[in-house]
Formats: structure tokens, C-alpha cells, sequence
């Protein structure tokens, strides 16, 4: 595919990968991702807008030669991770004038991860501008998208804002811009679930900032660029500062049947109480869904067996997630059963310091589930539907 002109001397010249379906040799990818890189024409200078992951270094190459660009003045880094950095070494070994711009810890990371010389660099702190004539670079620092030496570029005359990581989706698409709002809604919850939900707090500081700047296009680094940025700030606004819903996500596995009825009876009593389940079996889970459904929900409840008397593997799993991904959860219990002795609920409790969350009583059956648990598991859907109106999740009428 040909280099695409977004708007005069703008040019999109990254990558789309149709085929990856993993990140980070963790992430499910399963509509693809893009790599976007962007190019700025400039009446005296040239600059590059990140690049692309290495292993699709060709094509930003060869689209470079398609339009012909002799001299590459900046590369702007806004973010150090490989995806975007990772064919940097490839363009300053083409274009010897072009120095990296980034921020003084983008540079040491830079310099770590890609061992590019310390002479290739220009560093920029929050605020600061460079021209490329009659266009001009802004730079706003934004530590904590994901990783601590982030920031985004804004374009001014142009209204631009290149953000990277920041409101992208991984998502392979020819479309310039969204066209389709709920594929790309999931694609861009998903993302934030995964990637930036643990730093909501510093993404909620980015969103106030960035409400001083006058945005026409919204260019990320992933996925399709947004022509009405209110779609996608607005979005961000809801994951990262609403509070949470009236939501039980409850990933569980069962292996002999036992937990699974105490899930199903459970899922059952909350529903008939009007509270919104998300169940997930874990032995076949898109860990993706789960972080999603992570991003509103007051309530975690874990359906673990006992396996050498500790949580199954794949429980453990889904609580060291959860814990790293510090969702707005409030309250968390545990239901399950054991054989001969369990110590799975202090094991869970204690992998999941990270969540301030109450602990509402475990309900825990030896072997197959019996009156007295199910008893136990109405008990808990109660006290879900109660701690949920004692908190205004839901209000008491509800
Ligand atoms: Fe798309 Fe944090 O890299």
C-alpha cells in the first residue's frame, strides 16, 4: 500500500500487521494491530513521527522512498517501546542528518534498549516547540501512559494530536479513520484495559491537560485515527474517572463440577437481584475480555477449586492479573470447593494487595455443593446488592 496523505505534507507511512495475534507474548490481538508512523512536511525541515515495530521495518522504508524523502531532520520518539521505537536505528542509518527527539528518560531508555548513540538525540521537556518552518512541533510530556518516559506530539497548526499509545486500538484496518464506533470502542477499552488501566490516575492528569488544546484529529499509534476526537476523549473520560458499576466479573474454573454450580447459582441469584454478571470460564478465556469487563465493575468474585490445597494455577493467574491491572474494583470474595483441605482463599487474598477492595465472606464447599452453600452463596448475592447501595453503585430502588 502507498504512503496515504492525511492532510497536505502529512502522511501516514506505517505498517498494518493482519496476522499478529499476540503482544508482549501475553496480549490476544484478535483483529491485528498497525504500527502508525506519520510524516510532516515542513517548509524547511522534515520530521518522522515514531516508526514502526522491526519486524515490519521494509515497509516504512519502502514507503519513505515512495515519496521520495531525501532527509528525515527529526524522529520524534514519543514512546520507547519497540513497536514504535524499534526501527529507529534503521532510519538514522539511512537518513544520517536525523536526530531522535524525545524526552531525557525517552533517551535513556532509547539508548538501553536500541544502543543508539548518545550524539543522536535531542531532548525535549514539557512545553517546548520545534519548527519545521511553517509548522511547529509541540511537545507535552506525559509520563505514565504506560511506560515513564512518554510523551505526545501536537501538531499546531494543524490541530494534530500524535498521542501513540494513548487512545489506540489495536486494530488492522485500511480505514483512515473510524468508521465503525463499536468495533473501535472495544479495540480502544480493550487497549486501555490492558495496557493503561493501572496508571488511570496519571491518564486522568493527560485527559485534564489535553483539554487546554484545540484537537481536529486524533492520530495514535495503533489503529484508526479519530476525525471526531470527542468520541474518543469521551470515552477515556468514562474508563478513567466514572466510578464503578453495578458489575460482578467472575472468572472461575471448575475441574469436576463443583465450583462450576456453585458459579452458575450464584450468577443466577445476583441476576435475579438486578446486578450485571460477567462470567469467565479460564480454561478458555480471552484474558483481553476479562481486563474489559474489569474497567467498570465494583465486584470481583473468584471461582476457584483447590489444587496441592492452593488455588488452580489458572485462578492464581487471573489474580496476579487483576491485581497488576488495578481495576476501580471496591469489594472481592472467593467461592469454591476443596477435597481435603484448602488454603486457597488466604493464597488469593494474599496475591492481591494492589486492589483496595473489602472482602466479602468466601463461600467455600467441601466437594460437590450442598443446601448450606447454596444458603451461603444467597447470602453473598445479598450482600453484593447491599454493599453495591450502600455505595451508591446502585441506587436502593434499583
Ligand atoms: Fe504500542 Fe507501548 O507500545
Amino acid at each position: 500500500m502507498k504512503p496515504r496523505e492525511i492532510r497536505p505534507k502529512i502522511y501516514l507511512v506505517g505498517a498494518i500487521d493482519w496476522d499478529r495475534r499476540l503482544f508482549d507474548a501475553l496480549i490476544p490481538l484478535p483483529d491485528g494491530t498497525s504500527y502508525n508512523s506519520y510524516l510532516i512536511e515542513g517548509s524547511e525541515k522534515t520530521a518522522l513521527i515514531d516508526t514502526v515495530d522491526p519486524a515490519m521495518g521494509d515497509v516504512l522504508i519502502n514507503r519513505l522512498k515512495q515519496l521520495g524523502v531525501g532527509n528525515i531532520d527529526y524522529v520524534v520518539a514519543n514512546h520507547a517501546e519497540q513497536d514504535h521505537s524499534g526501527t529507529i536505528p534503521r532510519v538514522l542509518g539511512k537518513y544520517p542528518n536525523a536526530k531522535v527527539v524525545t524526552t531525557s528518560r525517552g533517551k535513556d531508555m532509547l539508548m538501553a534498549l536500541l544502543l543508539i548513540p548518545e550524539g543522536r538525540f535531542i531532548t525535549v521537556s514539557d512545553g517546548e516547540t520545534l519548527s519545521l518552518g511553517d509548522k511547529t512541533m509541540e511537545f507535552i510530556y506525559a509520563p505514565w501512559v504506560h511506560w515513564p518516559e512518554t510523551m505526545l506530539t501536537y501538531l499546531q497548526e494543524d490541530k494534530m494530536l500524535f498521542p501513540c499509545d494513548l487512545f489506540g486500538s489495536h486494530l488492522a484496518t485500511t480505514d483512515l479513520y473510524v468508521t465503525d464506533e463499536g468495533q473501535v470502542y472495544e479495540a480502544a477499552k480493550r487497549y486501555y484495559a490492558e495496557i493503561m488501566m493501572p496508571f488511570r490516575t496519571s491518564i486522568q492528569k493527560h485527559l485534564e491537560k489535553l483539554k487546554g488544546y484545540e484537537i481536529d484529529i486524533i492520530a495514535p499509534s495503533h489503529g484508526p485515527m479519530y476525525d471526531k476526537p470527542s468520541f474518543i476523549l469521551e470515552a477515556y473520560r468514562s474508563w478513567a474517572f466514572d466510578p464503578p458499576k453495578n458489575i460482578v466479573v467472575l472468572p472461575y474454573i471448575s475441574m469436576h463440577g463443583s465450583t462450576q454450580k456453585m458459579v452458575e447459582y450464584l450468577v443466577g441469584a445476583l441476576a435475579d437481584r438486578g446486578v450485571t454478571v460477567k462470567q469467565f470460564n479460564l480454561s478458555v478465556v480471552d484474558i483481553g475480555k476479562l481486563a474489559m469487563a474489569l474497567v467498570d465493575a465494583a465486584t470481583l468474585v473468584i471461582g476457584a477449586p483447590t489444587v496441592l490445597v492452593g488455588p488452580h494455577p489458572n485462578i492464581a493467574y487471573a489474580a496476579f492479573l487483576a491485581n497488576a491491572l488495578r481495576p476501580k474494583l471496591q469489594f472481592v470474595s472467593i467461592i469454591g470447593s476443596y477435597g481435603w483441605g484448602s488454603k486457597a482463599v488466604e493464597q488469593l487474598v494474599g496475591m492481591i494487595p494492589n486492589l483496595k477492595v473489602e472482602v466479602l465472606d468466601p463461600v467455600i464447599s467441601k466437594g460437590f455443593p450442598k443446601e448450606e452453600n447454596f444458603k451461603a452463596l444467597d447470602r453473598l448475592a445479598d450482600e453484593i446488592l447491599s454493599k453495591h447501595r450502600e455505595h451508591n453503585i446502585v441506587k436502593g430502588g434499583e
